[in-house]
């Protein structure tokens, strides 16, 4: 049996694998690791999809930029965000759901991350390879469709667990005083970014992390590209405190502050809020719509698009 901090000091993302599935009884000892994690308030505010269909395999690893190793690997999970078991649970016995978006986010996520986290280690522990995959936030709407994720659901990564075909060293880690706080906050010296840089440099095949980085994290990077369908898609999913998820489809906007951006760029004159209302004024017309802001301003939107229509 393998020592668990063997198992930490060994480990590394694995994304090759063999065409074989987990051993016999396997499969139900990583689930079963996955729902004995610690869980907020004693919710579970998670769900685990398993995608067995080929075809749908397939489609995932391509939405999630063409990664094979989400089709080779035995398993293949979405690990998703789920207030929406919770809700039926809430309001089987008549209570009525509160409105909490933001704080739904953040507790469904960490059960979740909490569930996926117990599922890969229990993997690891077992001898087989994972890798968490957040390519699936590339195409988060198409992937939640596909999947039929309803409102109060999405994903918050994938995870391939599988028979690994490679062994790969492991990888580097930033130091400990740079994540390791006491007390108070510190922050890190220039010298010690500049450690950092070279320490973690081996993760990257071109040696030059700081150049990863900024392809993911600066202007114009792979997380801003994902901003905007996220926040569109946690809106539609019912996650945002201002936008009501059943026009979100419509307005296809994340937040109060894009719907206001995309109404003026709409040719809208103005957005004139009130206490409880909103006027949007195009041309010779005015439209008004009622409620707090993102509502009030999604129903203007719908009654111009009605008038227009017609
Ligand atoms: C939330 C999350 C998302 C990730 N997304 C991907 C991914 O889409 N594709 C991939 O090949 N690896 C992905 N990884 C794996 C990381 O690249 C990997 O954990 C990191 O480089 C450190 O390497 P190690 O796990 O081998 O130590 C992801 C890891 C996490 C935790």
């Amino acid at each position: 049996m393998t020592d668990l901090l063997e198992v930490f000091k060994t480990r590394a993302s694995v994304r090759k694998f063999k065409h074989e599935p987990l051993r016999e009884g396997d499969l139900e000892k990583i689930l079963f690791a996955a729902r004995r994690a610690p869980t907020d308030a004693t919710a579970q505010m998670y769900s685990l999809l398993r995608v067995t269909d080929t075809s749908l395999r397939q489609k995932i690893a391509q939405l999630a930029g063409g990664q094979e190793h989400i089709e080779a690997a035995a398993e293949f999970f979405l690990i998703l965000a789920d207030v929406h078991r919770l809700r039926r649970l809430v309001e089987h016995k008549g209570a009525v759901w509160g409105h909490w978006p933001r704080t739904a986010a953040h507790f469904a996520i960490t059960d979740a991350v909490l569930a996926g986290s117990a599922l890969a280690t229990m993997a690891e522990w077992l001898g087989y390879g994972i890798c968490w995959i957040g390519g699936v936030l590339n195409n988060i709407r198409e992937i939640g469709d596909l999947c039929k994720l309803p409102k109060g659901v999405f994903p918050v990564a994938g995870l391939c667990v599988g028979v690994p075909e490679e062994r790969p060293k492991p990888r580097p880690r930033l130091a400990r005083e740079l994540v390791v706080h006491e007390n108070h906050y510190r922050e890190p010296s220039s010298d010690e970014l500049a450690a950092a840089l070279v320490d973690m440099a081996p993760i990257t095949r071109s040696g030059n992390w700081h150049a990863l980085l900024a392809r993911y994290f600066a202007e114009g990077g792979t997380m801003e590209q994902r901003e905007g369908p996220y926040q569109a898609f946690a809106a539609r999913q019912g996650f945002d405190p201002d936008i009501e998820p059943d026009a979100a489809g419509d307005a296809a906007a994340g937040s109060l502050g894009s719907l206001i951006q995309k109404t003026l760029e709409g040719g809208f004159r103005g957005v004139q809020f009130g206490p409880g209302h909103v006027w949007i004024e195009k041309e010779t017309a005015a439209y008004r719509g009622e409620g707090p802001p993102g509502k009030a301003l999604q129903s203007a939107l719908l009654s111009w698009k009605a008038e227009n229509k017609a």
